[in-house]
């Protein structure tokens, strides 16, 4: 009889966040209250009703009244139109009384193709929390002080708390988002990884992931990452969010009997990530979903935005 393999580490993203917010940035938060007078502000822009959407931004209100901030939603009804955007994240940009603006995307279809750019190139720079804006893009790219995307950040954040090693390691991405994909690669290489980047054109796409010290999926493709793309004890970040509705698709990575299938029945839905759970017998290290990356990208949030208003506040108007 084989031995069962050694299971991967698990890399509890959620007891970190609840860690840096409770006891980093709340105590943080006070002291700009007793020095300001007034809490950091966070305004999060909410068009139409995507379900998802919904959820991680009553996540990001939740964490942000948690930590001391004044964290409200500004939500636009599905008809509204690129130039009702634009007015609001105006209104938001001269308002004293936030720091932080994010417009959650994805933005609905019907403002046409572009309409992120448009309204991620309206926000105030100094306001810029998601790091989407090209001042912060390009500050990143350089290495510079910047508000960085926040679940790259988040990411790079728990490797170093958990003294995973970045510098001299081969990192290789899967997916080339501007959210994720390309600043993640960016912030590996400014830590000395030597990086590469796959996309949905790369050849043999096992074998490039198998040479990887630390594997990032960030492609949203349920269970795409299988055990022959993953080196054994290599690192597994996964970034994936996605909701199954569909049996056949949950039996394709949970066997008969499995918890997470009866909670697959239970509620007719499931969220899983990129990685297929069997990763967990080969990898050294490996995120869970939920409750890994997810809880760190609202926390990097708190952290852009505590930042913002610090930045804010001490630069003469
Ligand atoms: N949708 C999915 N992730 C994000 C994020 O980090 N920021 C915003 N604004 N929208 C998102």
């Amino acid at each position: 009889m084989t031995p069962d393999p050694i299971k991967a580490r698990l890399l509890d993203g959620q007891a970190l966040a609840v860690l840096i917010q409770q006891q980093e940035i709340a105590p943080q938060v006070a002291a700009f209250v007793s020095r300001h007078g007034r809490p950091p502000g966070l305004a999060i822009v909410l068009v139409g009703e995507n379900p998802a959407s919904e959820v991680y931004v009553r996540n990001k209100l939740k964490s942000g009244a948690g930590v001391g901030f004044r964290a409200d939603l500004e939500r636009l009804p599905a008809t509204a139109t690129l130039q009702d955007v634009l007015a609001l994240v105006d209104r938001l940009n001269r308002s004293p009384l936030y720091d932080g603006i994010l417009v959650q995307s994805p933005l609905p279809k019907t403002l046409g193709a572009d309409a992120a750019q448009r309204v991620y190139d309206s926000i105030a720079p100094e306001k810029d929390v998601d790091g989407f804006a090209p001042e912060s893009v390009g500050r990143m790219v350089q290495n510079r002080p910047a508000l960085v995307a926040c679940t790259p950040s988040g990411i790079i954040e728990l490797l170093v708390r958990e003294r995973i090693p970045i510098a001299g390691r081969h990192a290789v991405v899967i997916g080339r988002s501007d959210i994720v994909g390309k600043p993640m690669a960016m912030l590996l290489l400014h830590r000395d990884a030597t990086v590469t980047i796959c996309h949905s054109k790369t050849p043999d796409l096992a074998a490039v992931c198998r040479q990887a010290d630390i594997l990032v999926a960030a492609v949203g493709r349920a269970g795409l990452v299988t055990k022959d793309f993953v080196k054994p004890g290599a690192t597994v970040i996964d970034v994936g969010m996605n909701t199954l509705t569909d049996l056949a698709a949950v039996q394709r990575m949970y066997p008969d009997g499995h918890p997470r299938l009866a909670r697959f029945r239970e509620k007719g839905s499931l969220l899983v990530g990129d990685v297929h759970p069997e990763v967990a017998d080969v990898a050294g290290a490996l995120t869970p979903v939920p409750g890994g990356v997810g809880p760190l990208t609202i926390t990097m949030l708190m952290v852009n935005t505590l930042r913002a208003a610090q930045t804010i506040l001490s630069t003469p108007r």
